[in-house]
């Protein structure tokens, strides 16, 4: 069976602390480690990312960090006794002036005191992921009235979210702003933002992620309404970000269940029309947070991920928090594999009838383009500064695996997100200009990955060091 090409995104948290996990998750697959912002402090993350670094260096593994932003989540304060149970038909108050710790079954606290003019009456609530259900009757100066329409529990700091989207808070809290900064000591190779409305809520977090002195990719987490409502509003985001989360909690929420799988296909084909990454998350493997094996349902939602051909499918509970957080990534590892035999993966209609803009993205293409149709091909070697080459062939199906050969440890890491591509610590200046393209294919041929009498396409520039100036296709028969 080829090599798994699809990554694996994996949230480590108290479940997935320990050199020995940290350890067989790498061993499992995992080939980018989230840290969720929204828990733990800050020495939490810091020691897991010191223990990932230590592990992957270990096994020789080039494993990228992304550090994810809590963002603006509008939740309700805590209750006095820490949960109560809503009725159907109830009357239910969310109030800004209402003490934050005492909340009971009549009325809770809001943390976000705009709550209130953003509400209107016939404004359906959302809370808990949607598990509770309110009717917004009437919105006073510090509270919104409603009516319990789904009940059920509900505890502490629920996230609320409106049935269509459009509760807007500032993209990015004080404590995002002291996340970014953590995310820049800790190197984290993307900085993923939560809740972005616009292309200038990521323009933003670029801002601060450079000022930090961070070189992060940034991810925008498609999860309102409003980033989906239309094309150019989904383009616009994408066209900020280095690559967008399809952030099904939130989105699937707010936008329905029933319109979500339509969407993400839409959002993954978009992001790689653009040349951008794509990651699939939220609840794709939940079962498996309490049980060694996934549902059909779970096999079928990641299987199906695949084939719209994601980069990266995510774990979030099921590592972080969960049981079976090892047995999680090696099911996920394995539905990919399968999945990615199918012919529909490694065929491609890629931008057939569109124009390229740059040399360098047609010279990938051309590639690919090749790689798919000349037998014989069995790998690309991409010699890269920033990735970009190789990201921008990793747009296209395809079965042929896509080798970056790069000097730069940031590099190596980051496209341990990119799909079918690996990376390959290949410096070209300490070899003569002449004899680069021998020397790399030497390597792979060293590894094993290609034979005698295979054929290697290479891509390069005139150049030997700079980032953009990718002209040069060659087709090298392996000596
Ligand atoms: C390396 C190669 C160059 C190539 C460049 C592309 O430096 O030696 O020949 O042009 O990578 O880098 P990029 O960041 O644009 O993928």
């Amino acid at each position: 069976m080829n090599k798994r090409r699809t990554k694996i995104v994996a949230t480590l948290g108290p479940a997935s602390s320990s050199p020995e996990k940290i350890e067989q998750l790498l061993l499992a697959g995992l080939d980018v480690a989230r840290l969720n912002f929204s828990h733990g402090t800050a020495d939490e993350h810091r020691e897991r990312v010191r223990m990932l670094r230590e592990i992957s260096s270990k096994l020789g593994r080039h494993t990228a960090i992304m550090g994810d932003l809590q963002g603006p989540k509008i939740r309700i304060a805590r209750f006095r006794d820490t949960q109560v149970t809503l009725e159907k038909g109830q009357a239910f108050t969310l109030s800004n002036a209402h003490d934050p710790n005492d909340g009971n079954e009549r009325i809770v606290g809001i943390d976000y005191p705009s709550l209130v003019q953003d509400c209107h009456p016939g404004d359906e609530l959302l809370l808990d992921d949607g598990r509770v259900v309110l009717l917004v009757d009437s919105v006073d100066e510090h509270a919104v009235h409603t009516t319990v329409v789904v009940g059920g529990p509900l505890s502490n700091n629920k996230g609320i979210n409106r049935r269509g989207g459009g509760i807007s808070a500032p993209s990015l809290t004080e404590k995002d702003h002291e996340d970014i900064r953590l995310a820049a000591e800790l190197e984290c190779d993307y900085v993923a933002v939560s809740f972005p409305r616009s292309g200038s809520d990521i323009d933003a977090a670029r801002k601060l992620v450079r000022a930090a002195g961070s070189e992060a990719w940034i991810i925008a987490k498609i999860e309102r309404a409003e980033a989906v409502a239309d094309d150019d509003a989904l383009d616009s985001l994408i066209q900020a970000s280095d690559g967008v989360m399809v952030a099904r909690g939130d989105l699937g929420v707010e936008v329905g269940d029933a319109r979500l799988v339509g969407i993400q296909k839409r959002i993954i084909q978009h992001a790689r029309h653009q040349n951008k990454l794509v990651i699939t998350a939220t609840q794709m493997m939940e079962s498996m947070i309490a049980s060694p094996l996934p549902t059909r349902a779970e096999v079928s939602d990641v299987a199906n991920a695949v084939l719209d051909y994601t980069d990266a499918v995510m774990l979030s509970g099921e590592t972080a928090s969960g049981r079976y957080p090892v047995e999680a990534v090696a099911a996920m590892a394995r539905i990919a594999q399968g999945a990615e035999q199918e012919h529909i993966t490694t065929l491609s209609r890629h931008r057939v009838g569109q124009t390229f803009q740059r040399c360098d993205e047609t010279i990938a293409m051309a590639s690919m383009y090749a790689a798919n149709h000349f037998r014989g091909v069995k790998a690309i070697i991409s010699l890269t500064e920033s990735g970009n080459t190789p990201l921008i062939m990793s747009r296209i199906r395809s079965g042929v695996p896509i080798y970056c050969f790069t000097p730069h440890p940031t590099t190596q890491r980051r496209v341990a997100m990119f799909r079918g591509v690996y990376p390959v610590p290949f410096d070209p200046k300490a070899y003569e200009p002449a004899d680069v393209s021998d020397e790399a294919i030497a390597l792979l041929k060293k590894s094993g990955v290609v034979h005698e009498g295979d054929w290697v396409i290479l891509t390069k520039g005139d150049s030997y060091h700079s980032t953009g100036g990718t002209n040069t296709m060659k087709i090298i028969k392996v000596e």
